[in-house]
């Protein structure tokens, strides 16, 4: 038996669910960057690699990728509190680039907002969100998502990128966390 079984409480959203709206989020940007041909698309790791990938291989238009990763101070599992620090930065100069920065999941928002600011002062010609999962039950701070997959109950959730203390990101789907199941399995 998988050993995420368990603690699997459900299925949230389920492989076929998720390629069929990566390949229309894919179709809307293909649509609205299909005059550029510089776009950069930027995937926050961990969490959005399986997206990217997926996401990615149904783009035309012509782009390139690179990725940077964050950490969050004293949260434990859950979302971050607002203390980001870039943990591994692009190796891209993004200076009058169209960027796309690809999410896994905005949770209060924090995560983005920080990213956000950061790159802004690099100066790239465009900057849009793009996240497949969006809790906004938690927003705390008000964060732009130009192209968002889902939006999720308040929920925590794994699979598809997301983790539970690293594990299970080769999920190929979202399901949810029975988190009394899952902390008595440790
Ligand atoms: P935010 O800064 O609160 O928006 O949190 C964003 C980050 O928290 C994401 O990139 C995830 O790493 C993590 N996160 C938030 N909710 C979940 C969840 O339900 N499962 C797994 N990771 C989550
Ligand atoms: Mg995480």
């Amino acid at each position: 038996m998988e050993a995420y079984k368990p603690f699997l409480a459900e299925v949230l959203i389920d492989h076929q669910t998720l390629q069929r709206r990566v390949g229309e989020l894919a179709a809307e940007i293909n649509r609205d960057y299909a005059d550029e041909n510089d776009l950069l698309l930027i995937c926050v790791l961990r969490g959005a690699l399986p997206f990217l990938v997926d996401l990615m291989r149904q783009l035309t238009v012509r782009h390139a990728i690179d990725c940077m990763a964050l950490s969050s101070y004293g949260v434990g599992a859950r979302a971050s509190n607002g203390n980001v620090r870039v943990a591994f930065d692009l190796q891209t100069n993004i200076e009058g680039r169209d960027v796309l920065l690809v999410e896994d999941i905005v949770d209060s928002g924090h995560t983005i907002a920080h990213v956000l600011e950061l790159l802004k002062t690099r100066s790239p010609r465009s900057l849009k969100v793009c996240a497949l999962l969006d809790k906004a039950g938690r927003r705390e701070v008000v964060v732009p998502i130009h192209y968002r997959g889902f939006e999720i109950p308040d929920k925590f959730v794994f699979g598809y990128g997301l983790d539970l203390d690293e594990h299970y990101r080769n999920l190929n789907f979202v399901g949810v966390v029975d988190l009394e199941k899952y902390s008595s399995t440790r």
